[in-house]
């Protein structure tokens, strides 16, 4: 993990209020599931903002983002060639080299970006990947998996595409040896629960605010079977069977 200072290559909103954000890679690390802290501020705001790492090439990161706030909107409004500041790669990330035979990814809302460059990596070991993608109604970043997976389940909230419902009404954990699942607790919740009436196993990518992101100021402590445990640095990934939701 380190702090450096990136530019920006491009960052163009893909739909309503989702940006993707291309940055100069700089040699920084990455595997699946991890994150970087990012900022683009100096003074006004200290705290830096956690978000995944959406897609990777030798030269280039790439970030998908929904701007609800004051630090994704100052992050959206940035610029071709405008230098912003990360730390990381933050965060465990999915164990992919222990992960065989039949992968399926669940993903909704803004937790479908980070599945993306575990899709790639869970391919590139091997394993065949399926992904389950909940949207609320537009679409964004299917093409991005289609190199990966076998096949691609979609839903959205009223049918504009895919199934009408929710993403879980398609999943049979029972058809896979493992679930990777991100996005609103609730669904992966709901994921974990389906998985444990199947003894599948099951990953889950938690979100928490997060102050510092590196496992120093204990803001983002969860409570687990094995005791408390920091989203940051000891996930953000966890078993689900880990998990007191
Ligand atoms: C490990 C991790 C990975 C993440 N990856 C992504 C990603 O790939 N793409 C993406 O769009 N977002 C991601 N997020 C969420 C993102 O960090 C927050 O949306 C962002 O920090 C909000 O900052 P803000 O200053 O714009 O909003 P703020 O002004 O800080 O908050 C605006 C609103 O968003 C809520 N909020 C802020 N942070 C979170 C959070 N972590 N969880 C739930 N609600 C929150 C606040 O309660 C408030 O209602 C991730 C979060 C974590 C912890
Ligand atoms: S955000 Fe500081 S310990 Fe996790």
């Amino acid at each position: 993990m380190r702090y450096f200072e990136s530019r920006v290559i491009a960052n163009q909103r893909v739909a309503d209020d989702i940006f993707v954000l291309q940055v100069e890679r700089n040699s920084a690390e990455v595997a699946a599931g991890q994150f970087y802290m990012l900022k683009s501020w100096d003074k006004e705001l200290t705290l830096m903002r956690p978000v995944s790492v959406f897609k990777a090439d030798e030269s280039v990161l790439w970030f998908m983002y929904r701007v609800v706030g004051s630090g994704t909107s100052r992050i959206s409004a940035l610029m071709p060639g405008d230098k912003m500041r990360l730390l990381g790669p933050c965060g465990n990330g999915y164990p992919c080299d222990a992960l065989k035979g039949r992968i399926a990814v669940v993903g909704g809302g803004l937790g479908i970006p980070p599945l993306c460059e575990t899709a790639k990596t869970l391919k590139a070991r091997g394993a065949t990947v399926d992904a389950y993608l909940g949207f609320r109604d537009a679409l964004f970043a299917v093409e991005d998996f289609e190199p990966h997976c076998e096949n691609i389940f979609i839903s959205t909230e009223k049918g504009e595409e895919g199934y009408r419902g929710f993403i879980t009404d398609l999943l049979s954990p029972e058809n896979y040896d493992t679930v990777i699942t991100c996005g609103p607790e609730v669904m992966m919740r709901k994921v974990a629960s389906m998985c444990a009436m199947t003894d599948t196993r099951c990953y889950c990518s938690l979100e928490h605010r997060m102050a510092c992101g590196i496992g120093a100021c204990l803001g983002c402590s969860i409570r687990t079977k094995s005791g408390m445990r920091r989203v940051c640095k000891d996930g953000p990934v966890f078993l689900s069977s880990e998990l007191e939701w």
